[in-house]
C-alpha cells in the first residue's frame, strides 16, 4: 500500500536511528535513507536495520546517502541532525550550533527533495522549525516540528505513575513550545474520558505539570552523556505514519502561526491535523485566561531565540 514511499532521515544518531528502526519495523515506507556525516556509522546502522527488517519480513529497505545529493525525491524528511543536550545545558544553549547545521541541511532538502514534508526534531525545536521554514521557502504546512506528541506522552506516563492505574488509557495534552515554559493542559487531559482534575488533587497535578516541563532534563540527568531518544523517535514515527498514510489524525505539533491563538511569525505547539499534505489544518481549542497567558509566555521565549538569529543576520532568505 505504501510502496514507493521514501523517507529521508538526516542524522543517524540515537534519535534518527531509532526513528529509522521504528519505521523499518512497522513497514511504513518502501525505503529509508539515512544521511549522516559519519558515513561509516550510518552504513553500519543501515545494514543492521536492513537485517532486522529481513528478520520480521518487512519490505522496508534501509540505505545510506553519502552525499545530500543522493537524498532525492523523499516524501518525508526527518531532521535530527545537531548537537544533543548534555547535562546542565538548556535546549536554548544549542541555538547557534544547531541553527547553522539546520540551515545547511535544509538547503540540501529544498534542492534534492523539493516536494517533501520536513519534520524537525533538532533542538531548540521551535526555533529550528522556524529556521527550516525560512530557509526552505516551503509553505508552512510542509515544515512541522515534533514535540507535542513527546511532551504529551511524558505527561500521560507521569499521570499513570501518580494514579497507579490507567496505563494506555490516558490522553494528556501539552501545547506551546518544547521548552521550559511549555503548556501542559490538565483540563484537557483525561483517563478514559475522565478529566484528571476529577481524580487528582491540585497539588498532584502541579507536580505532574512540573515533571512534564522537566521531562527531557530528567532523562539527560540519568543518561549523562546524551538525551532521550526512544520516546522522541517513536513520537516522530507517529507523525511520519500519519503523513504517509494520510490519516488526518490530530496531534500536537510545532507549526508556524499566522494569527492562530492570537500569535504570528512564531512557531509553537498546537493541535494540527496531519495528512498527506503535512499539517493540513490547525485546530484552535478554547483556552482560559491563565492558559492563554502561559501560551503567550511560551511563544515569547521562542520569539527571543528568533530575535537572536535575526540580530546575527542569520537568515539567507527574506520573510
Ligand atoms: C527532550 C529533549 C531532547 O525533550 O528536548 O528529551
Amino acid at each position: 500500500m505504501n510502496q514507493g514511499k521514501r523517507v529521508g532521515i538526516i542524522g543517524a544518531g540515537n534519535v534518527g536511528a531509532t526513528v529509522a528502526y521504528s519505521l523499518a519495523m512497522l513497514g511504513s515506507c518502501h525505503e529509508i535513507i539515512l544521511r549522516d556525516n559519519k558515513i561509516d556509522v550510518a552504513k553500519g546502522k543501515a545494514l543492521d536495520m536492513s537485517q532486522a527488517a529481513a528478520a520480521v519480513r518487512s519490505h522496508t529497505i534501509v540505505s545510506v546517502a553519502e552525499e545530500m545529493s543522493e537524498l532525492t525525491n523523499c516524501d518525508v524528511v526527518v531532521v535530527t541532525a545537531g548537537s544533543p543536550r548534555l547535562p546542565g545545558m538548556s535546549r536554548d544553549d544549542l541555538l547557534m550550533i544547531n541553527a547553522n547545521i539546520t540551515k545547511e541541511v535544509i538547503e540540501g532538502i529544498a534542492k534534492y527533495s523539493p516536494d517533501s514534508i520536513i519534520i524537525m526534531v533538532s533542538n531548540p525545536l521551535d526555533a529550528m522549525t522556524y529556521v527550516a521554514l525560512r530557509e526552505s521557502g516551503f509553505e508552512r504546512s510542509r515544515v512541522i516540528g515534533m514535540a507535542g506528541i513527546l511532551d504529551s506522552s511524558r505527561m500521560a506516563s507521569f499521570i499513570q505513575e501518580k494514579l497507579g492505574y490507567g496505563a494506555g488509557q490516558i490522553r494528556a495534552s501539552v501545547m506551546g513550545g518544547h521548552g521550559d515554559d511549555m503548556v501542559p493542559l490538565p483540563r484537557y487531559s483525561t483517563v478514559a474520558g475522565v478529566p484528571i482534575t476529577d481524580i487528582l488533587t491540585a497539588h498532584e497535578i502541579d507536580e505532574i505539570v512540573m515533571r512534564t516541563r522537566n521531562g527531557g532534563a530528567e532523562i539527560v540527568g540519568h543518561l549523562k552523556t546524551g538525551s532521550a531518544y526512544y520516546a522522541p523517535a517513536r513520537s516522530t514515527t507517529i507523525m511520519v505514519e500519519a503523513i504517509l498514510k494520510d490519516t488526518k489524525q490530530i496531534h500536537p505539533c510545532a507549526v508556524f502561526l499566522e494569527g492562530e491563538y492570537g500569535h504570528s511569525d512564531v512557531v509553537s505547539g498546537v493541535p494540527v491535523m496531519l495528512g498527506a499534505n503535512g499539517a493540513e489544518k490547525i485546530i484552535e481549542v478554547t483556552l482560559d485566561d491563565t492558559e492563554k497567558e502561559m501560551f503567550k509566555n511560551s511563544c515569547e521565549s521562542v520569539r527571543t531565540l528568533i530575535d537572536t538569529l535575526n540580530k546575527k543576520k542569520f537568515f539567507n532568505k527574506g520573510e
